[in-house]
Order: structure tokens, then C-alpha cells, then sequence
């Protein structure tokens, strides 16, 4: 298709596009995919949009596959942007909304990054894949993988929320419990990879997830009819939606569709695990890593992640910020856009109204912008966390 390579996300040396490839050869940060955008815009138009199926696979010319064949798909993406008029009002906000991913395939946005992935790894002979998880990405892996086919082998911090096991094991994934946290996964799969012939689908540690991930940015605008919001706020772990948006942002001005100007980007983190509101306020441009990390919202229990740089760049860039909530604050939060709004959010999709509150009392957002939360997940998957 239109892919010229892969381009490591901190040298920028060049690597080869048609090869399983985890992180770059040379500096062992991760790899973005690149793209002949002008090719690209020949088919994909705005226009061209309108009459496309109604999932991520709309954006074809700018997504990674080769061969229609190996696309591996479950219905992901273009997913609601809801108006949040009630929650809005209680907060003098007139332009609020939500994206809903919690309505993906496996009820969480990791749907996207697995479609792309997976379909990846089939079209480039993987048969095997391992992945460590907070939970929801162990979930999209196993369906995903299923579908396609292949084998996946699970690893996930023994206190991972119940669902997210059981939906692993309904469809067929080789679980592992490991007591500790998503890095003590990861370190596993790296141990045990080579001998077992696995291919490593860690967030960031190969091309094709954030691809998935960076429709979220693409659908944002066309769905707001290409002007993107002031601000987008984010629940953030590995991060690779916030930098899949970043990613997409710069591609759609490339292609033409938007100009420079970019919503301010802001993380959400847990006081319990929030290493990349440490390292925005220190101002360093890689996060330590974040110790006794602990909160209900797994997904956010993310102590050190390899894109932490490409997070606090957007960041940056785009003079946004990061802000951590406490537990109290993101189960509190669940209720009240539950009752408010008739959405039952993962605990970190949650978070990001208690971040809105310490942003519009702090003045860095003001009651006249465009706001998007963004609800990550389902609550359903959570039940421990409101008994
Ligand atoms: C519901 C939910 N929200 C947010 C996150 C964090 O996502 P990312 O790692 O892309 O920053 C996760 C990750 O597990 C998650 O499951
Ligand atoms: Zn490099």
C-alpha cells in the first residue's frame, strides 16, 4: 500500500517496512510507521469518506496492511463522539463531549491497536504472539488473535480485574498471573520470547498498534467536521493514543485537512502511578520510573512506558499538560457521568473529569472551549472496583 518505512521515533534511522520489527536496531526506542502521503491523498479525500464502512478501516490508504485479506477485524473504531450536555451544564461548559470508545469490540479502545497489530503480524507470519497487559489489551489481543487464527500467550499482574482473565480465556488465550506489575510482565515476555518463538506485541515495542490507536485522531476530526477541539483529555499508561492522535494530527495537515493549529493534549494519571505528570513537572523529557505504583484504574498502573518521551513531547508541543486524580476522585467520577449521562466509564475514562474540574479551577481551560474526555473503557469490566 502506501507505506515507504519505519522510522525510529527518537534517531530517526530508517528500517525496512515488509519485516517483523520490534524497536530500533541502533537505539531500542520504538518505530512509527511512514507513508507516501501524497499517494495516499490521491484516493483518500474527505469526500471519499462518505460512503465507507463504518469502522477504522474507513482510513485504509493510511493504515499499514497490504493485502485486504490479512485485515483482521471485529467491527473497531468510529465509535459515538457524544454531546455531554448534562455533565457540561454542572460544570458551565457548553461544548462537552465523550468519545465512547467502551463501544469496541472487546468494550475497550485497545480494539484499534489490536485490529492493526494482529493484522500485521498475520500478514508478516507471525504465529505466535505475547503480550503483557493491565487487562483490556490482554482482551482486544486474545479476541483478535482468535480471529485470526493465531496463538497469543497473556501475561497480566495477578490482581488484574476478573473480566479481563475471563474474556482472555473465553477465546482462547494462554494465560500467565504474575504477581507484580505491567513492567514485571513485560520483562517475562522479553525472558521467555526468543526460546519460545513469540513476537513481542508490547504497546510501543512494535509499528502496527498505534497505527490502530491513531484513527482515534482521524475520526475526532471527521466527526467534529474537520476542526479539532481546544482541548482532548486522555487517560494515560503506555500513552499510545495520545501519541497514535499526535501522530495522525501531523499526517492530516500533510494530507491538506487541517492546518497547524492542534488541541491542547492533556494526561490523565492516577496519584498512585503518575510518572509522566512527575516528569512534565520536573521538566525532563524521559520519566523515571514511578515506584510502588498502585490504583483501581489498571490501566493507568503503567510505572515506566517506552514512549514516555513522544507523550511528553505532545504534550509540549501542543502546550498542554498533565494532571494526576486520586482514586476517591475517578470512582466518584464513574457515578456521576453514569447518572449524569447514561455512560458506565472505565475508572480511567472517569478520571478525566476530576482532571477537567482542577483544569477549569485552575483556569487552564476555559468555559467557552471544546473539550473532549475521552472514556478509554467499560465499567462493566471493573465490578471490584465499586463493591
Ligand atoms: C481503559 C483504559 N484506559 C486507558 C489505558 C491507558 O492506555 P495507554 O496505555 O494507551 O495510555 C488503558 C490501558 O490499559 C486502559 O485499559
Ligand atoms: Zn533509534
Amino acid at each position: 500500500m502506501n507505506v515507504t518505512h519505519l522510522e525510529c521515533a527518537a534517531c530517526n534511522l530508517e528500517h525496512e517496512a515488509r519485516r517483523l520489527l520490534n524497536l530500533c536496531r541502533e537505539c531500542g526506542k520504538p518505530l512509527l510507521v511512514r507513508y507516501d502521503l501524497e499517494r495516499a491523498g490521491a484516493t483518500l479525500t474527505k469526500e471519499s469518506l462518505a460512503g465507507r464502512r463504518s469502522d477504522l478501516w474507513r482510513y485504509r490508504e493510511v493504515l499499514p496492511v497490504d493485502d485486504d485479506a490479512n485485515i483482521v477485524s471485529l467491527g473497531e473504531g468510529w465509535t459515538p463522539l457524544l454531546r455531554a450536555e448534562r455533565l457540561g451544564k454542572t460544570l458551565g461548559i457548553d461544548q462537552l463531549y465523550i468519545k465512547d470508545e467502551s463501544q469496541n469490540p472487546t468494550q475497550s479502545f485497545k480494539a484499534r491497536g489490536m485490529s492493526a497489530a494482529v493484522s500485521m503480524a498475520k500478514e508478516l507470519g507471525a504465529r505466535n504472539l505475547a503480550v503483557p497487559s493491565a487487562g483490556n489489551a490482554a482482551g482486544a489481543l486474545a479476541a483478535y488473535a482468535a480471529r485470526a487464527g493465531l496463538e497469543c500467550f497473556i501475561f497480566m499482574p495477578r490482581d488484574t480485574p476478573r473480566a479481563n482473565v475471563v474474556e482472555c480465556e473465553q477465546t482462547g488465550a494462554h494465560v500467565t498471573l504474575i504477581d507484580g506489575l505491567i513492567t514485571d510482565c513485560g520483562a517475562e515476555v522479553a525472558r521467555r520470547k526468543d526460546a519460545e518463538g513469540w513476537f513481542d506485541v508490547s504497546t510501543l515495542k512494535e509499528p502496527y498498534r498505534v497505527e490502530g490507536k491513531k484513527t482515534l485522531g482521524y475520526e475526532l476530526a471527521e466527526q467534529f467536521d474537520w476542526k479539532l477541539p481546544d482541548v482532548i483529555i486522555y487517560p494515560t499508561g503506555g500513552g499510545t493514543g495520545l501519541i497514535g492522535m499526535w501522530k495522525a494530527f501531523a499526517e492530516m495537515e500533510q494530507l491538506g485537512w487541517i492546518g497547524a493549529e492542534r488541541p491542547r493534549m492533556v494526561t490523565v494519571q492516577a496519584s498512585g502511578c503518575a510518572p509522566i505528570v512527575r516528569a512534565l513537572a520536573e521538566g525532563k523529557r524521559f520519566a523515571d520510573e514511578f515506584k510502588d505504583a498502585e490504583t483501581v484504574a489498571s490501566g493507568l498502573r503503567v510505572p515506566k512506558a517506552i514512549g514516555d518521551f513522544l507523550i511528553l513531547d505532545a504534550i509540549r508541543a501542543s502546550q498542554g499538560t498533565a494532571v494526576a486524580v486520586s482514586d476517591e476522585e475517578l470512582i466518584a467520577a464513574t457515578g456521576e457521568i453514569g447518572a449524569l449521562e447514561g455512560i458506565f466509564c472505565a475508572p480511567e475514562g472517569a478520571a478525566c473529569l476530576p482532571a477537567l474540574r482542577q483544569l477549569l479551577a485552575a483556569g487552564e481551560v476555559e468555559k467557552g472551549e471544546r473539550v473532549v474526555l475521552f472514556n478509554t473503557g467499560a465499567g462493566v469490566k471493573y465490578l471490584e472496583a465499586f463493591s
